[in-house]
Parts: structure tokens; C-alpha cells; sequence
């Protein structure tokens, strides 16, 4: 019977021999995590991808991330872990819906965060992720903004920027949109010398009650450089695990014990082997004119 530790190492050769990069998004789980090439947040990844020397790239994550993964390298071979691992948020607006928003919305400059489909960004005038998105937008010409479709995220940075002016729809994440007030009084309670860190697509009475808002890595090298040695961690679940396992001198406590994401789940350790075996997976396949279009709104974010 095989058990994780011979699979993983099956997976590393064979990622060796069929010249495959993996990549990971940190809330991936600790056995992928640990035959990765790179493990971070949606920007440390879209960065990995652009520059990866191996032929073919393996994204262990949602589907957004493989996309922005073929469009920053067409003529590698990008597979997705799992064909089934979307992000929920990244559907919550269409082509139409926002073709009509411009057109309401004329003078703005059009930001997508990262988690949109491909033929959204197709429409937009840049992209940003979490970690990115202030820098970005402070830093645009257009005073209006419409940013899609996260309006957790855009309040976020809206109480950051007060000298633009934003516009929003009613999109955000499902998972990060359930932490409560009261799920912040409980934690506090039970973990009063705790500091809370949570990410942006919290919703604004969360961010703003937190000692530190940020991306994914953010919240990890927040928790690592600080002196303070117990956090409560307001984001995917996974990353309390990873961060107690990191710094086992350090106390990590879930701020909510729903804060799963259950795509981000789907991808297992028989899915990445299958996958460098080359009988999993699917291969990302978009049009030329989506991906050069798409590339110009990502590439703008890098830049
Ligand atoms: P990060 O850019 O922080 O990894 O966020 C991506 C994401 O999907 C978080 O829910
Ligand atoms: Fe999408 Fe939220 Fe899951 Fe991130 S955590 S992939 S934003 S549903």
C-alpha cells in the first residue's frame, strides 16, 4: 500500500522528468505544500508563473490562478489540479453586466482584482490581488474608480485612498464574508493578548476592528517578523495550520471556525500526482484574443 511520503516523492521525480513546475496557493494543504516549487499569494504566484523556466506549469489552486498562469506564459502547458476548483467570487459579474457598468460609469478606471474570470479582464484597465491593490490604485490617473467585483476589498482600500472616488457592485467572497462581529468578540474573549489579522475580503466592520489587514503572505510574514507570539488568524483555516506548524514558539487561533474554502480543498495529493503523471488535471485553453487582451490588464499589475 502506498502511503503520503512515497507519492510525494513519486510526484518529484516525476515533476523532474516531465519538466513540471508546482505551484501552490498557500491555502493549499501542508502535503502539496511540501512538493511544491512556490508557494504564496495570487500575486507571489502570478509572478512564479511569469518567470518558471519548466515547460509545463501545474497550478494547485482555483481556476482564476491557472488562467492568469497561461496568459503570463502561452506557450507553456498549464494544467489545474483539479477541473472543479473555482473561485465563486470570480463568476459573480459577466461580460454584459459589465460592459453596461462603463457605460454608466464612463470616467473610471476599470480595476479587477485578480479573482475574475479571464473575459472579465478582458474589459478592465488593470489588475490587482491583495497584495497589490493599494500600491496600484493609488498610483492610477483616474480619480474614479470601478472596482470589481470584491466591494469588501474596495472598501478596504477606498478608507486608504479618500482622494479618489469609488464605485462598487455587490460582489465579495463567500468565505471570508461570513466572519462576524461576534465571531471577533468571541475570539477576543477566549484570546485577549491575541492580535488579529485578518485579509481584505473580510467585510469592513471585521478589517476595521483587526491589528493587520492583508494578503495571504502578508498575514504569514506579519505573524513570523512579530515579537508578539499569539495571533488570531482571519483568513482560510489552512493558514493557522501552516503558521503553527511553521512556529511552534508561536499560538495561532482560527478566528472562525467556517473560514474553509471548499474549492481551495478540492485539489488532493493523488490530483497533483496524477497530474505530473499526465493523466489529470485539465489543460487551460483560451482564445488568443482573450489571453492578449487579458495580458495587457495583468501585465499593467507586474509592470
Ligand atoms: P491572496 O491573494 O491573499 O492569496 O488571496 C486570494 C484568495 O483567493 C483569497 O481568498
Ligand atoms: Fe475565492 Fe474566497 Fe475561495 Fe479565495 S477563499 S478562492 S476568494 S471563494
Amino acid at each position: 500500500m502506498q502511503n503520503i511520503q512515497n507519492i510525494q516523492k513519486e510526484i518529484l521525480r516525476l515533476k523532474k522528468e516531465n519538466d513540471v513546475c508546482i505551484l501552490a496557493h498557500s491555502y493549499q494543504t501542508a502535503d502539496i505544500i511540501e512538493v511544491a516549487d512556490y508557494t504564496g499569494d495570487s500575486y507571489a504566484l502570478s509572478r512564479q508563473a511569469a518567470d518558471a523556466p519548466q515547460k509545463t506549469i501545474l497550478m494547485c489552486g482555483v481556476r482564476f490562478m491557472a488562467e492568469t498562469a497561461k496568459i503570463l506564459s502561452p506557450d507553456k502547458r498549464v494544467i489545474l489540479s483539479n477541473p472543479d476548483a473555482g473561485c465563486p467570487m470570480a463568476e459573480q459579474l459577466t461580460v454584459q453586466q459589465l460592459r453596461e457598468l462603463k457605460a454608466k460609469y464612463t470616467d473610471c478606471a476599470v480595476v479587477a482584482y485578480i479573482n475574475t474570470t479571464s473575459e472579465l479582464k478582458t474589459e478592465c484597465d488593470v489588475c490587482v490581488t491583495s497584495a497589490s491593490a493599494l500600491e496600484l490604485v493609488r498610483k492610477l490617473p483616474q480619480k474614479d474608480i470601478l472596482f470589481i467585483p470584491d466591494c469588501n476589498l474596495g472598501s478596504w482600500i477606498e478608507a486608504q485612498v479618500p482622494e479618489k472616488n469609488f464605485h462598487f457592485i455587490n460582489g465579495g467572497c463567500p468565505v471570508h464574508m461570513q466572519i462576524t462581529l461576534r465571531d471577533i468578540e468571541i475570539a477576543r474573549a477566549k484570546h485577549p493578548e491575541a492580535l488579529l489579522l485578518v485579509h481584505p475580503e473580510c467585510l469592513k466592520e471585521v478589517t476595521e476592528k483587526a491589528d493587520y489587514v492583508g494578503s495571504t503572505t502578508g498575514i504569514i510574514k506579519f505573524a513570523q517578523n512579530s515579537t508578539e507570539n499569539q495571533f488570531i488568524i482571519g483568513t482560510d483555516n489552512s493558514i493557522v495550520q501552516h503558521l503553527q506548524l511553521a512556529h511552534p514558539d508561536k499560538n495561532f487561533y482560527p478566528l472562525s471556525k467556517n473560514c474553509i474554502c471548499k474549492d481551495m480543498r478540492l485539489t488532493t495529493i493523488m490530483d497533483v500526482y496524477n497530474c505530473v503523471n499526465g493523466t489529470g488535471g485539465e489543460e487551460i485553453v483560451l482564445s488568443d484574443d482573450v489571453m492578449q487582451k487579458a495580458r495587457a490588464c495583468i501585465d499593467k499589475m507586474l509592470d
